[in-house]
């Protein structure tokens, strides 16, 4: 049996269980209402009641996980009517996260579809109304598109008219308070705001969670920096935006693998292994102390282009390396571990976990994909090289696999890496983190993996491309003297103008040494990666330590400020979690000034977005969700007191559903840095 045939049957073998038990529990509330009335106010009814609605929930989950898997293992071929989305009955059915905007998506579906049975799928178009009230929270703006089909098949109607023929058809959400129709067409939703209290009151009670997803298996490829050559900011770029994805991919409880695809193979090899021999012909007893392997490689390569002698000899040296000769595999394996000792040191201090799995990994596997492709009859001959083609009519730029001197290339190994991925790992989804520089690449390693039969439909391979680092002078990142920046020095120019910033904001008199330590290393590092993370990654973007370390504005420092203040809120006003929690179990939890709703609402949208990061991998969407929370967070602030002091500033009133609404600012705030890659800290 397939795994997705597994998958499946795991799915409906679920799904039925919880067919049994909502039944069970209808049976058993038929019962107890039929038997006597006693029940009427019973806590023990309501409980079942309320257990009723979460399972037809969880059913509806499966239902849909079933669907998806059924048809991505090719089981519904014949088009088939779409099932009707199920909807959500009760707001109290709802468990912790949900997607709001999926669920107006189903509501409207339902509402299009039987308004206008005839049009084949029509759109559902549903989007945020943005900053101003007038418009609602979201809108359907279906009314447009629907009108210029119906056009098309010679029907009159105009855009107003169809809004108010969806209107009419829309089934009643418990999500939805109302629905107007305004303008030339537009369908304007205001939410009920219960919806958002009551998601508001299980992130108090158990934290931010995930919505549910269906599960999948990810590789992503990221950082891979080149043994023996610097990490330059492009890795770091890659670094960053990896590490966050792989993140937020793991949050939605994904099995995520993340993969170090080091340059640790190759024909440089060669002169290094000889330069080692003559430096340190003493290597296999006594590690070399290489502390600067840059220079190392530096001084190699000018050997080699100087001296004829030499450079045979590394040529040699490659040969028994790749024949795999015990001392030269010795060799290598030592000019390795000083390059991951020092790419170590970055990964540690920027907190990024990852797995070494190098070029070499692939050598034998090379052979194998070759072998494939030359049985498949994919290879061609070019003048001695061996080249494959994207498509069947020479479209493009060919790969080439093998070099006219035998070895093997970037297009090789990467012709491997998919290979291993999709069969040993058996993964479903390939993300490769890297400049935009390498695009082209990666869209001919996807074709001609196709090609080849090796990517199978429903699998896809996504390249995720940064733009080029560059300097205030808008020219690339370099030292004052025009060297590449080393990255251990950045980070370590990070920290010291993050301490001097701290300083002269005068933070250093008030936190404790291990307090401000704490903050210089959240402000150095956090900075430097939102600074990345919130512009659109396609870009060149601007690398500047004022910019970034700028207390105004979308940057680290701003939220992480923002952050403290909102949870020094409740600390002045002395109340605990604990606090919070009996409160909230006594009084509930409730949304009335028109900028807590605002702010509710907001917060509401927090797996909405991580749907969408996690989707098309730009993280400058969480980034600017991030910002919108703090800002619609002072907007709260201001007009609404938490806590009431007389003039003596002594506290008189607390108004805990504010200390409650602050504490859930905080909570998603946290998950949402946390997710970018950057610790937060209780003081700075
Ligand atoms: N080492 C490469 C570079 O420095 C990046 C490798 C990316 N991963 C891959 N599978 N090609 O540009």
């Amino acid at each position: 049996m397939s795994t997705e045939d597994q998958t499946v049957k795991q799915l409906e073998e679920r799904t039925r269980k919880a067919e049994k038990e909502t039944k069970e529990i209808e049976e058993e509330i038929e019962k107890l209402s039929k038997g006597d009335l006693s029940y009427i106010g019973d806590p023990g009814l309501d409980k079942l009641l309320s257990e009723n609605e979460k399972l037809k929930h969880r059913l509806a989950i499966l239902e849909n996980a079933v669907k998806a898997e059924s048809s991505a293992a090719g089981k519904s071929t014949t088009k088939e009517p779409r099932k009707r989305p199920t909807l959500i009955t009760d707001i109290n059915s709802i468990e912790g996260a949900i997607c709001i905007l999926d669920e107006l998506k189903n509501v409207f579906e339902i509402a299009i579809t039987s308004a206008y049975p005839d049009l084949e799928d029509p759109p559902v178009v549903i989007t945020l109304s943005g900053n101003n009230p007038k418009f609602g929270d979201y809108q359907c703006n279906s009314a447009m598109p629907i009108s210029q089909l119906l056009k098309a098949k010679n029907i009159k109607s105009n855009p107003r008219e169809v809004a108010n023929n969806i209107l009419n058809k829309t089934p009643t959400s418990p999500i939805i308070e109302r629905i107007e129709v305004a303008g030339a067409g537009f369908l304007n939703i205001y939410l009920n705001k219960k919806v958002a209290e009551h998601v508001l009151t299980y992130i108090l009670r158990d934290g931010v969670k995930p919505p549910p997803v269906k599960r999948q298996k990810i590789v992503i490829d990221f950082s891979s920096p080149n043994i023996a050559k610097e990490m330059h900011v492009g890795h770091l770029r890659s670094t960053i935006i990896g590490e966050s994805i792989a993140r937020i991919l793991e949050f939605l409880n994904h099995d995520v693998l993340r993969i170090n695809h080091l340059g640790d193979w190759g024909t440089q090899f060669g002169m290094l292994i000889a330069h080692l021999q003559d430096k340190f012909p003493n290597f296999k007893k006594e590690s070399p102390p290489i502390s600067d392997l840059q220079a190392f490689y530096k001084e190699s390569k000018k050997r080699f282009d100087e001296d004829e002698v030499f450079k045979k000899r590394a040529y040699t040296c490659v040969v028994h390396l790749q024949s795999g000769q015990p001392d030269y595999i010795a060799a290598w394996k030592l000019i390795c571990e000083v390059s991951r000792r020092e790419f170590q040191k970055i990964y540690d201090r920027l907190d990024v976990t990852i797995i070494d799995r190098g070029e070499s990994f692939y050598q034998s596997r090379m052979l194998v994909v070759i072998d494939e492709l030359k049985q498949k009859n994919l290879l061609e001959e070019d003048e001695g090289r061996l080249i494959m083609w994207g498509s069947e009519d020479h479209e493009g730029i060919p790969l080439t696999i093998v070099k006219s001197d035998g070895g093997f290339t970037y297009d090789t190994s990467d012709m491997a890496t998919i290979k291993q991925r999709v069969e040993e790992e058996k993964a479903e989804r390939f993300i490769y983190v890297t400049d935009m520089g390498q695009y082209g690449h990666f869209v001919l390693i996807e074709k001609c993996a196709r090609r080849a039969g090796i990517l199978k439909e429903g699998q896809k391979l996504e390249h995720v491309g940064s733009g080029v680092v560059l300097g205030e002078d808008k020219k690339k990142f370099k030292t004052r003297s025009g060297d590449t920046v080393k990255l251990n020095d950045l980070l370590e120019e990070g920290l010291k103008r993050a301490l001097d910033k701290l300083v002269e904001k005068g933070r250093d008199k008030v936190l404790t040494p291990e307090e401000l330590k704490q903050a210089q290393e959240a402000v150095a590092y956090g900075c430097i990666k939102y600074a990345d993370l919130s512009h659109n990654r396609v870009n060149d973007y601007i690398f500047s330590f004022d910019k970034m370390l700028d207390d105004k504005g979308n940057t680290a420092v701003y939220l992480l400020y923002a952050l403290t203040r909102i949870r020094s809120i409740a600390r002045t006003a002395q109340v605990s979690t604990e606090d919070l929690l009996a409160q909230l179990e006594k009084s509930g939890f409730k949304l009335s000034h028109e900028a807590e709703i605002k702010l509710g609402k907001v917060l509401l949208r927090f797996p909405e977005v991580i749907l969408k990061v996690s989707n098309d991998l730009f993280l400058h969407t969480l980034c600017e969700y991030l910002y919108e929370i703090s800002s619609v967070f002072t907007e709260f602030y201001d007009k609404c007191y938490c806590v009431e002091k007389d003039k003596d500033g002594k506290i008189v009133k607390i108004i805990y559903e504010r200390l409650m609404l602050c504490e859930v600012t905080a909570r998603i705030m946290e998950k949402c840095l946390s997710l970018l890659g950057i610790r937060t800290v209780s003081k700075m």
